[in-house]
């Protein structure tokens, strides 16, 4: 079982490394550039992995911090939001660095907060 909690959390890594990621491809195909799906497929693959590692938690063995997986999740929301209200539209000014600052929230609250 635990190898299935690691392959999660090795998803769950690419998942945000793909957001990361977004930032830049968002910046790079210019201003005019409507919003890119990709901020839409890496917020869902965060959402399942992570709803998957906190219902296998009774059978891995590990005991999550309930308070900050809703924090996360409710970051995530918001992120998720944004996207879905502004996708495939030309994103206000703020909307690429927004997210981006919401994608480092949440990796500062999985490191910092134990
Ligand atoms: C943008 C969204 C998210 C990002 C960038 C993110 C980032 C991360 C990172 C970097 C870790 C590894 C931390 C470490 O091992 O010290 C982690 C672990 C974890 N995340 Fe997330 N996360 C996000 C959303 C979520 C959501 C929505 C949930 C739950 C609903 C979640 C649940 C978890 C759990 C349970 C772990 C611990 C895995 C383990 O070590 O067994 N994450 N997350």
């Amino acid at each position: 079982m635990d190898f299935v909690r690691l392959l999660l959390v090795f998803l769950h890594l690419l998942g945000m490394g793909m957001l990361i990621a977004m930032f830049f491809v968002q910046r790079r195909a210019g201003a005019d550039a409507p919003l890119n799906k990709g901020w839409l497929h890496g917020s869902a693959l965060q959402l399942l992995t992570g709803i998957a590692l906190v219902a296998l938690s009774p059978l891995t063995d590990k005991d999550y911090n309930h308070v900050k997986i809703g924090v996360k999740l409710l970051v995530l929301v918001v992120i998720g939001g944004i996207v879905a209200l502004n996708l495939n539209k030309k994103p206000a000014a703020w909307i690429t660095p927004g997210l981006a600052g919401l994608v480092v929230l949440n990796v500062a609250i999985a490191v910092f907060w134990t």
